[in-house]
C-alpha cells in the first residue's frame, strides 16, 4: 500500500512553519466549537510536526499521536519526553491503514488534518473512518480537516497569499511556494486526492454517518472539513 507520498513526508520539513500557522488556527476552532476539555483524549493521525500536540498538551488527558513519518515521529518523543500524556507513534508508511499499534485504546477527539490528500482513493477514506470508529468512544468526533475538493492548485495558492496578507505572514507563504515549487512535491501534486462536497456527501450517505461538511476550519478557505459524530 506504500505510495509516493509516504516516500515524500519521510524528511520533507519545508511545508513546517505555514503547518504551524493553520494548525494554531485549526485548534483554536476546533477548541471552541467542539468544547476539548481536560477530559479528552485525542488522537492525531498524521502528526507532521507535533504543532496540534503543542497546543493541546496541557489542555487535555492524553494525546495520541501517529505518524508514517520516522523523522516526525522521533522529533516529537522527544519534543514530548517530559509529558506522560503525550505519545508518538510510527504507522507503517506501507500499510497505513493498520491501526493495530492503537487498537486497545479509545479516544473521544480525533483529528486527520491535511493527510487524506496523500492516499490513494475515496476508498482508503471509507476505511481510515471504519478504523476509526473501532477506535472512539462512544460520542466520540472524527475530524477529517483541510480536505482538497477541487483541481489546481492555483485556486488554493491565491486564497492562502490573500490570508498571508490579511494575517501577516507572507514570508511563510513564499518559503511555502517556493518549497511546492522545486521540491519534489511539484512532480507528486497531480497525485494529490481530491473528492468533491458531492462525493463526501456520498460517502456520507453510503456509509450512513452522522456527519456533516463544515467551512473555515482552516487557512485554506476553499477546503472543506468533514466531522463525523459517531
Ligand atoms: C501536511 S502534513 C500535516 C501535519 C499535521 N497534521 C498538521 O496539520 O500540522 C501531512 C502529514 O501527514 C503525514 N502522512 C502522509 N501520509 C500519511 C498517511 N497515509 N497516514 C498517516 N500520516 C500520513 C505526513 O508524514 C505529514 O506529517
Amino acid at each position: 500500500m506504500a505510495n509516493q507520498w509516504t516516500q515524500f513526508w519521510q524528511n520533507a520539513h519545508g511545508f513546517d512553519k505555514i503547518m504551524r500557522l493553520n494548525t494554531v488556527l485549526f485548534a483554536k476552532k476546533i477548541q471552541q466549537l467542539f468544547n476539548i476539555s481536560s477530559e479528552d483524549k485525542i488522537l492525531d493521525i498524521g502528526c507532521g510536526p507535533a504543532y496540534l500536540e503543542d497546543f493541546f498538551a496541557k489542555k487535555v488527558k492524553n494525546i495520541t499521536a501517529l505518524d508514517v513519518s520516522s523523522d516526525y515521529v522521533k522529533s516529537g518523543q522527544e519534543k514530548f519526553k517530559q509529558f506522560d500524556s503525550v505519545q508518538f507513534l510510527q504507522i507503517d508508511p506501507n500499510d497505513y491503514l493498520n491501526f493495530e499499534v492503537i487498537k486497545d485504546q479509545k479516544f473521544s477527539k480525533i483529528v486527520v488534518m491535511s493527510v487524506i490528500q496523500y492516499f490513494k482513493n475515496t476508498e482508503e477514506v471509507e476505511k481510515l473512518i471504519l478504523e476509526m470508529q473501532k477506535v472512539s468512544q462512544q460520542g466520540g468526533i472524527l475530524i477529517i480537516a483541510d480536505i482538497i475538493v477541487q483541481d489546481g492548485a492555483l485556486q488554493d495558492v491565491i486564497s492562502l497569499f490573500g490570508r498571508a496578507i490579511r494575517h501577516g505572514f507572507l514570508l511563510a507563504f513564499f518559503q511555502f511556494v517556493l518549497y511546492a515549487r522545486f521540491s519534489s512535491y511539484y512532480q507528486l501534486r497531480n497525485k494529490l486526492l481530491k473528492i468533491s462536497v458531492q462525493d463526501l456527501q456520498k460517502i456520507i450517505q453510503k456509509m450512513g454517518l452522522k456527519a456533516e461538511i463544515m467551512d473555515n476550519l482552516t487557512i485554506h478557505a476553499e477546503r472543506k472539513n468533514l466531522v463525523i459524530y459517531f
